[in-house]
């Protein structure tokens, strides 16, 4: 390595070559390290009301010296102000990293840390080895994943998914809509309060409908739980609506008989409407790239399928595609796809 620099030193002395885009990977990773280390000991919490990093060290019991780092390396990223010898919060970090705000969205840090930890850690040895599998006994889907979730929804795609059905005949006339993997039940809340009249089934795992769901859902009249595996439970029936949001990342031999599960509960020319990442340009659509990756290191069967690809799945299910909505954003490359059940 050294002796190819020094062979070809003039070329490097002369050359304007210059590897910033590569350097400036290393400083994201360092800031999400910062910002996920700071949302755990409570740093944002701490700075409700501004004050020195000493103060807030010692309100926190953490080390004064790198507290102070911490909150510089805040500061220079835009999440906190310095004025004097005081932090304060910047509208991002009242928005998005205070735990009373709506718009809170660190679960979802945490899940994306500890998803870094436990399955990208692992993917030089998944390359060599193959995909390693999850230690025995861990629980994916518990109730933390579930407020991750929710605080992803609320994050844009919740509203975006609501403008897209708002616009369609179909949602103000249902009913009855399943909301399939519905887990934390904000989509369920949001159809009900999109359409009076409408009366909605959250279906999933019974923990997440014994955790999560329930303190979402259950002072909700229009909203009944079902607690259940959707591989092999009864999913119920003569729905108008099945809602499916980020559950159908699957293989075509388990994802085949589900959709026939799906088809077999709506009623005769019942909608699902899926809402999933989907990888139609390997530019545009990179985060739902890294997340199909993400799935093989731990083997764990996931897919993310082109739109092409998933709108033949549903044609060759019984379903005829009615329109295929982008809702994308930068970091959320998600489309929904709405399929018409077809007659017997
Ligand atoms: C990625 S989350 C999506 C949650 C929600 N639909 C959303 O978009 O925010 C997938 C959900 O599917 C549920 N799920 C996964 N496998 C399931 C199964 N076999 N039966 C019922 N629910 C399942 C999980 O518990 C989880 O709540």
């Amino acid at each position: 390595m050294l002796e190819n620099i020094k062979q070809n030193f003039e070329q490097v002395l002369e050359s304007d070559q210059d590897a910033s885009d590569l350097r400036s990977l290393s400083i994201s990773l360092d800031t999400f390290y910062a910002l996920s280390s700071a949302i755990e000991v409570g740093i944002f919490q701490g700075l409700m009301q501004p004050k020195s990093s000493s103060e807030l060290a010692e309100e926190l019991g953490l080390h004064t010296e790198i507290t102070d780092k911490l909150c510089k390396a805040l500061a220079s990223r835009g999440y906190l102000f310095r004025g004097g010898s005081n932090y304060a919060l910047s509208d991002l970090a009242r928005t998005f990293l205070t735990e009373s705000s709506p718009f809170y969205q660190g679960s979802l840090i945490k899940l994306m840390q500890r998803t870094r930890a436990q399955r990208w850690s692992n993917l030089s040895r998944a390359l060599k080895e193959g995909p390693i599998a999850a230690p025995s006994g861990l629980q994916v889907f518990d109730e933390f994943f579930s407020l991750a979730m929710a605080e992803g929804a609320v994050g844009g795609p919740l509203q975006r998914t609501i403008r897209v059905l708002k616009e369609r005949p179909e949602f103000h006339k249902a009913r009855r809509c399943l909301d399939l993997g519905g887990s934390h039940g904000l989509y369920s809340l949001a159809f009900t309060r999109s359409n009076p009249e409408l009366e909605v089934v959250l279906f999933d795992l019974p923990k997440v409908i014994d955790g999560a769901a329930k303190k979402v859902v259950s002072d909700s009249e229009r909203i009944v739980t079902m607690a259940g595996d959707f591989n092999r439970d009864d999913l119920g029936k003569d729905y108008d609506l099945v809602f499916a949001s980020d559950v159908l990342y699957r293989q075509e031999e388990s994802l085949r008989p589900l959709l026939a599960r799906i088809r077999e509960s709506l009623k005769q020319d019942g909608l699902l409407i899926c809402k999933h990442f989907h990888i139609d340009d390997l530019i545009s659509d990179s985060s739902a790239v890294l997340f199909d990756l993400m799935f093989s290191i731990s083997g764990t069967g996931g897919v993310v399928y082109s739109s092409a690809d998933f709108c033949r799945l549903l044609v060759s299910s019984g379903f005829s595609v009615i329109q295929v909505e982008d809702i994308s954003s930068s970091v959320s490359p998600s489309k929904i796809i709405m399929a018409r059940k077809v007659q017997d």
